[in-house]
């Protein structure tokens, strides 16, 4: 189910709304971006771009984009959704918005592109985010040693969309 807890609105994120998206990012998570990037997959892959939103202010986001590469399973080249970013603030974490901003992006990975799997990177020590994401049905593929600045890994997780 993709429907947001009541009082929350998901919707696709426009230009306007990058400045809240950004502010998340850096308040959220160590992976910050320089705002031409948020904007660059705004512009390329705005259809899986998703703000959730609360009495009009922006309190969680997913960024994604689309790429071809190997199939996790499936031989050869396929289409995959790769989710770059995800964040909801602190305050209203527990209440189903990470779950319904993920089923809302994998929906247009897939329907929208054409995105036969997606997948992504997550810090091997974030519980919360590895439990979303295994309760969304993703695998762990792979460790990429060192993936992050300060060293730590990363768990490769995808799944079939
Ligand atoms: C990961 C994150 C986006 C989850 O958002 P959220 O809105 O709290 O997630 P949901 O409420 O939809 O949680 C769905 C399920 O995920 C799991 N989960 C989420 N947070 C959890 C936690 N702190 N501990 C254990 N399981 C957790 C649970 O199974 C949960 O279902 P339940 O509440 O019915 O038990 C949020 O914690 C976050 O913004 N973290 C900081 C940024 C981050 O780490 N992003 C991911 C980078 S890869």
């Amino acid at each position: 189910m993709a429907e947001p807890p009541p009082g929350y609105t998901i919707r696709h994120a426009t230009q306007s709304d990058l400045p809240s998206v950004i502010r998340i990012n850096r308040a959220t998570l160590p992976e910050n971006y320089h705002p031409s990037f948020f904007e660059d997959h705004l512009k390329k892959w705005g259809r899986a771009f998703y703000v959730a939103e609360r009495d009009g202010e922006v309190v969680g986001y997913i960024m994604c984009r689309v790429e071809w590469g190997f199939g996790f399973k499936a031989k050869g080249l396929v289409k995959k959704g790769h989710v770059i970013s995800i964040a909801v603030l602190p305050e209203h974490r527990r209440k189903g918005l990470g779950r319904a901003l993920m089923l809302r992006a994998m929906d247009s990975l897939k329907r929208e592109y054409g995105a036969e799997e997606v997948y992504l990177e997550v810090r091997v020590s974030n519980r919360p985010a590895i439990a979303l994401y295994e309760k969304l049905g993703f695998e762990k593929t792979r460790v990429l040693h060192m993936y992050y600045l300060d060293g730590e890994d990363a768990y490769l997780m995808a799944r079939k969309l």
